[in-house]
């Protein structure tokens, strides 16, 4: 059983809240690999206007196979209401999703944005084939601030979400 936690993070929220998945997860004996998408970026209001109209970040790999992984999470932060770019051209060159389950979530500030851009990562991966997507989202102070509520947060939120009974339904396979 593999699980992918595919991300990007600019500030390091999104990161601590990917690592925190991986922890827990990986208590439950699963295997996970934390794959951090790197990119290109500039001011806030470049990075804003790109993410608003959906501007792909420009990278060298052609595509990401999936096809070793049973359960994909994405997470991005919120930027102008959407995914990043990064995210975006992962969204759209990721292949092997095919009839398998997953999970997206957002880190944000305000929380303005923050459906749409879920909504908007969702549509992607539908198109790739996922099965079933469970959405959830964190804020940056939940993140940046008390760990053990960080942890719990994401405790409920694992315990929850169909990632516990639809990863041991793969284990046991
Ligand atoms: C360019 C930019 C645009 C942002 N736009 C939004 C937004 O529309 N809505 C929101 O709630 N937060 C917004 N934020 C806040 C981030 O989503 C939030 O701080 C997030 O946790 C950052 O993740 P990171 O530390 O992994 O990069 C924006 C931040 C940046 C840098």
């Amino acid at each position: 059983m593999k699980v992918a936690i595919v991300y990007f993070s600019l500030t390091g929220n999104t990161e601590k809240a990917a690592i925190e998945i991986e922890n827990q997860l990986e208590k439950k004996n699963i295997q996970v690999s934390r794959i951090k998408l790197e990119g290109n970026f500039g001011t806030f209001l470049t990075n804003s206007f790109k993410a608003l109209f959906r501007i792909k970040a420009k990278t060298e790999q052609l595509q990401w196979d999936m096809k070793e992984f049973d359960f994909i999470i994405v997470g991005s932060p919120v930027w102008a209401f959407s995914p990043t770019p990064q995210i975006n051209t992962f969204l759209k060159k990721c292949i092997g999703l095919e009839g398998k389950n997953g999970a997206i979530f957002v880190t944000y500030g305000s929380g303005t944005g923050k459906g749409r851009a879920l909504r908007i990562m969702k549509k992607e991966l539908l198109l790739k084939g996922l099965k079933e997507i469970y959405s959830f989202s964190l804020s940056d102070k939940i993140i940046s601030g008390d760990a053990d509520k960080l942890n719990k947060k994401v405790e409920f939120i694992l315990a929850s979400s169909p990632i516990s009974y639809k990863t041991s339904e793969v284990k046991n396979e």
